[in-house]
């Protein structure tokens, strides 16, 4: 028996394939286009781990996922791949909808058509896992509870409507073909391996460098942190015994402003790496112009995974931020490699102008 997983090159995908290949035998399949937020870096420890098999290739390409799986008939495909960055997706959404939404209707196809063509036992036991985000519900009021899997979709963003469009399409190869999907929405991550572009590994390392930490609007926009290996436990739970057709909530219950996570990481950087010329590093903190759409807050009722399959988060957010701002102070030769060229590009479209 084997697993497919796209996009595991990327920070989640990373994480859970590490885990994966910890946690018991059975092969793993990883099929990563490589963009700019997939790394064959992080997959070094396992480079001669034959149960590891890595394929690089886009999703959106119409024979790339069919080929895969009649190579190597996995019993699971869990799917990561996607263009994951909001603010790249107010510069440009056009990548969104082709991964996005292209890749997982492209992906959809392959899996049925592949599914279809199971023996009974095997037809019963497939699973299409779709990763998904918490940001398609939109953004919550301060006093509105916490989003049920039953919450209306509203994206906001390039991002979370493509998000959206996959996931109802998702929806639709259950009810229309019987194709046993489920859906994960989850909140935000942070962990080894993400890409600083996104806020904790980008305070991380520019307040590791003595470097501004910009932070959009108020900084009063609130997210629900996960630490990614409590993300990856409840996705093997689901795929091991989620309900076919289901969608499952998962997040830290871990509200936190902006304001407080980038405070959070100055105080463990002052402390992990004290000595240094800027201390304290809150002092670095600059309130810049706001991400256009910005949602104001995002929260997860994790009830649903809780009852049915008794996932709950096992790290805090102050152990989970201390091992992660650890793990990027440790960690330099990742992050000279991932900080050249291309990434400086986009610091100056995304920061240079804001005032
Ligand atoms: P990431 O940007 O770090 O990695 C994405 C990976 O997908 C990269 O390795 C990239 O090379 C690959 N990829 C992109 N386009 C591809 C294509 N066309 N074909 C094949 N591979 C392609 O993303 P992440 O943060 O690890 O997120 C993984 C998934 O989890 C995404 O679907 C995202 O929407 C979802 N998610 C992320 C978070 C979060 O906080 N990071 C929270 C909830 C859900
Ligand atoms: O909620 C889940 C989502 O979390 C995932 O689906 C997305 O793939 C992932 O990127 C993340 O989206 P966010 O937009 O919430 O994450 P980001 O790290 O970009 O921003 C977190 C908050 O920090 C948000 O309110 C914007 C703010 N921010 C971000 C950056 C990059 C800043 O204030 N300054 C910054 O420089």
């Amino acid at each position: 028996m084997t697993i497919l997983v796209t996009g595991g090159a990327g920070f989640i995908g990373t994480n859970f394939v590490l885990d994966w290949l910890k946690a018991g035998d059975e092969p793993v399949v990883n099929l990563d286009k490589l963009t700019y937020a997939g790394n064959l870096r992080n997959l070094q420890s396992i480079a001669n781990d034959t149960r590891h098999s890595f394929v690089q290739g886009d999703i959106a390409e119409p024979d790339t996922v069919p080929s895969v799986l009649s190579e190597h008939c996995p019993r699971a495909i869990v799917h990561f791949a996607a263009e994951t960055h909001v603010d790249r997706s107010i510069h440009g959404p056009q990548n969104f909808i082709q991964t996005n939404v292209v890749g997982t209707f492209r992906l959809l196809e392959a899996a049925l058509h592949y599914w279809r063509s199971l023996e009974d036992a095997q037809k019963n036991d497939f699973r299409v896992l779709n990763v998904s985000t918490d940001e398609v519900f939109g953004s919550l009021s301060p006093d509105d509870a916490p989003a049920t899997e039953e919450n209306r979709y509203a994206p906001n963003s390039p991002y979370s409507a493509s998000k959206a469009a996959a996931d109802h399409l998702v929806r639709s190869y259950f009810h229309t073909y019987g194709l046993p999907v489920i859906t994960t929405l989850c909140s935000n991550n942070y962990g080894p391996y993400q890409f600083p572009e996104k806020l904790i590994p980008l305070m991380t390392v520019n307040g590791s460098r003595g470097q501004a930490l910009p932070i959009y609007g108020d900084g009063k926009n609130i997210r629900d942190w996960l630490y990614v290996a409590d993300h990856c436990t409840a996705l093997r739970s689901v795929l091991d015994r989620g309900r076919p057709g289901e969608v499952y909530n998962i997040a830290g219950n871990c509200e936190m402003t902006n304001v407080d996570v980038v405070t959070q990481i100055c105080s463990q950087l002052d402390d992990l790496s004290s000595g240094n010329a800027v201390e304290p590093r809150r002092d670095l903190i600059e309130f810049v112009s706001d991400r256009p759409g910005h949602d104001r807050r995002y929260a997860l009722a994790t009830a649903k995974i809780e009852r049915e399959l008794g996932w709950q988060p096992q790290e805090t957010f102050a152990t989970g931020i201390r091992k992660t701002v650890k793990w990027y102070l440790d960690n330099q030769a990742w992050l000279d490699e991932v900080t050249s060229g291309q990434y400086r590009q986009w610091l100056d479209l995304n920061y240079a102008k804001r005032a």
